[in-house]
């Protein structure tokens, strides 16, 4: 790892929903994830947020294990439904306490709190009047985002806008994986415009309120490899999913092959408004994933399972480290030489507590070898990588997965709620404290 520069930024990530729990407590509205979870269909063992890992109520011994670990930096998000219960109006004084007192928690550790306000769980208050489907959502993230500035800028020196707006459009939206599960290829298109634009008003908010703070967003990008010669098929997935957010927030312009189909949506100035100078481009990256045109799916195009004889997670997932580095490369190449974090890369193994009571997780540390490796050969090769975050910090609901699968680097024991640090938490340490 000897590419990495003195003051690279080392974290960990996580998000509000997959560890809250306590989601009736002090006033947090409802969300989609909560309504999602309701129908036993969605979510694979029918389980939901609802407790999760219960750090509403332990953050502070999470908080320790952070620091614990030798991480700088701490990446998590807020509910939007605990700060306002409905998505717009009333302001919940009892949620921002509780973000105030994690903040405080983390500057007291010496950890360095990164704040995404969109972590997907949209208050079901905005859903109701049509969730990110409606322009009208946009305006209303903008002024959450001013109300979490002004209580929370003078502590937190990093905001995210959105975590994987394309997740949320093409699983939510196009392909119903994930909340609020719709099936349609003209709701992604509203989507995706109605994310971008709340990305930029968000941003020119945030600008006024805290003039200070370095401001960025956080898209998944994960190569789509052309497996099945079906150029058509790999061209339409990576328009949709690595530069629909892309190139708006970073270019200001739709691909070419979206841009007849979202024109519906898109309002004279919009672009504008959305492309934003930025602070620095958060990269999430896990994997790549091949597409096959199809016309049973609303988008028209599918992700398929790799074959077996590729090396892959427990969750079916590519490992392939070669691609991370290329998608450093091309983020230079096509965007410029932003400052980039790596906001969220890991992986799901199965993970057993042995009767020494040890959690040995040795794919995983070798997936964090290897993709860290790739990593450090992209900074060589000239790539502006200021920081790394590894998702997670520990074992959470995994969306549609439930709790079957397990991403962190602490074991979570969700009967009893004890966290134990697995093998490749200790290989993390020895790299975020500067010792391999
Ligand atoms: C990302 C999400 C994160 C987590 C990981 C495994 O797409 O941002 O919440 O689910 O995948």
């Amino acid at each position: 790892m000897n590419n990495i520069p003195e003051n690279f930024v080392w974290g960990v990530s996580t998000s509000s929903y997959q560890i809250e729990g306590s989601v009736e407590t002090d006033g947090r509205g409802k969300t989609i994830w909560d309504t999602f979870c309701e129908n036993p269909k969605n979510i694979i063992d029918q389980s939901s947020g609802a407790v999760a890992c219960d750090h509403y109520q332990r953050y502070p011994e999470d908080i320790l294990l952070i620091k614990d670990l030798g991480a700088k930096a701490y990446r998590f998000s807020t509910a939007w439904s605990r700060v306002q219960p409905e998505g717009f109006g009333k302001v919940n004084k009892a949620g921002i306490d509780f973000y105030k007192r994690l903040v405080d928690s983390l500057l007291e550790n010496n950890i360095e709190p990164w704040l995404c306000l969109n972590h997907w769980d949209l208050p079901q208050g905005l859903e109701n009047l049509g969730g990110w489907r409606s322009r009208d959502t946009a305006f209303r993230f903008a002024e959450y985002a001013e109300i979490i500035g002004k209580n929370l800028g003078d502590l937190v020196p990093n905001f995210i806008t959105h975590n994987e707006p394309n997740v949320v459009a093409l699983l939510g939206h196009g392909w119903g994986w994930h909340a609020p599960g719709m099936q349609s290829a003209d709701a992604v298109m509203a989507v995706t415009h109605h994310l971008n634009l709340a990305h930029g008003l968000a941003v020119s908010r945030l600008r006024n309120t805290v003039p200070e703070a370095k401001l960025g967003t956080v898209i998944t990008m994960q190569p789509v490899i052309d497996w099945e010669n079906d150029p058509d098929g790999s061209a339409r997935l990576d328009a949709l999913s690595n530069r629909a957010f892309t190139d708006p927030a970073l270019l200001g312009t739709y691909p070419d092959l979206i841009s007849e189909e979202i024109s519906d949506f898109v309002q004279e100035d919009d672009l504008r408004t959305i492309h934003q100078p930025l602070d620095f481009f958060g990269l999430n990256h896990y994997t790549t994933v091949r597409a096959r045109s199809s016309q049973d799916t609303a988008l028209g195009v599918k992700i398929i399972q790799p074959p077996l004889e590729i090396p892959q997670t427990v969750k079916g997932w590519e490992i392939n480290p070669e691609m991370l580095y290329q998608q450093l490369l091309e983020l230079k190449n096509r965007y410029g030489n932003l400052p980039i974090y790596i906001t969220e890369n890991g992986c799901a193994a199965p993970d057993k507590l042995d009767s020494a009571g040890r959690v040995s997780d040795p794919d995983r540390v070798a997936y964090f070898r290897d993709y860290l490796l790739a990593a450090s050969r992209a900074i060589k090769g000239g790539v502006n990588l200021k920081g790394y975050f590894a998702w997670s910090l520990m074992d959470n609901f995994e969306w549609a997965d439930g709790y079957t699968q397990r991403f962190g680097i602490v074991y979570v024991d969700f009967p009893t709620q004890k966290r134990i640090p697995k093998d490749s938490f200790y290989f993390l340490k020895k790299i975020f404290q500067n010792k391999t």
